[in-house]
């Protein structure tokens, strides 16, 4: 290797930001991390749900977290930032209270979703991929969440908010500033985005149950198939 330093095309894609040290990681986190690691039978794979498990504790990847995911594993800290930084759901900066996701896919984007992202803005003064200074919102323009059939959609903290409209999304950034109850259109009352990484990780918090399962545009289907005695067949009907 020559003495050239690396460097990247993409200088704003940005990485874990080592500038920021401050860290919530302690004994506890680091055996819950392990138990986690130990949960499958090849360690690594474990890598998802911990790095869900930092953010819940410390509200984005963290290097304290990249390091001790690295630690358990047995890889390199290049390898856990690698992938922290692949995927959208790890942030690199710390992530508000309430993490909100407006979907500007296609179908989103024909029923109002560009507009909706717009209003969102407009309301919190702040733009995709920036946290309200009082912590208390991010943002981020989502792609397609598989919830077309309820399009434009928003999520709060990875909860559903179906058939938004601009004056339903600035009365729902109302209610939660003001600590209000807030239900999702399908699924438990909001709690927090941590909340929900640590549920993400795979520490259960026994709410899966409560709130509404599924939508009714999603039911269609099946009421229709059962007015008209459509069946499935078995499986080896089906060649
Ligand atoms: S395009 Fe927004 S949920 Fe599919």
């Amino acid at each position: 290797m020559s003495g050239h330093e690396f460097e990247t095309y993409f200088e704003h894609s940005g990485g874990i930001d080592t500038t920021d040290t401050a860290t919530a990681i302690d004994e506890t986190t680091i055996a819950e991390l392990k138990q986690l690691a130990g949960r499958y039978p090849h360690p690594p794979s474990a890598l998802l749900p911990m790095l869900h498990l930092v953010q819940s504790v410390d509200g984005r990847v963290s290097p304290r977290g990249v390091e001790v995911c690295a630690e358990i594993l047995g890889l390199t800290e290049a390898q856990v930032s690698g992938v922290a930084t692949f995927y959208t759901m790890y942030k690199r900066h710390p992530a508000g209270k309430h993490h909100l996701g407006v979907c500007t896919t296609a179908l989103c984007a024909v029923m109002g979703g560009d507009a909706l992202l717009q209003t969102v803005e407009d309301k919190l003064g702040i733009k995709p991929d920036e946290t309200t200074s009082d912590g208390l919102f991010s943002l981020e323009r989502v792609e397609c969440n598989a919830a077309c059939d309820f399009a434009p959609v928003m999520m709060v903290n990875w909860e559903f908010m179906d058939n938004m409209t601009p004056d339903k999304a600035i009365a729902l950034l109302d209610d939660l500033a003001a600590g209000k109850e807030v239900h999702p259109t399908r699924g438990a009352a909001l709690t927090s985005w941590k909340d929900n990484e640590r549920v993400l990780a795979g520490f259960n918090d026994g709410r899966a149950d409560e709130g509404v399962s599924a939508g009714e545009a999603s039911l269609r289907g099946v009421e229709i198939a059962r007015e008209r005695g459509w069946t499935a067949g078995a499986p080896d009907e089906r060649n």
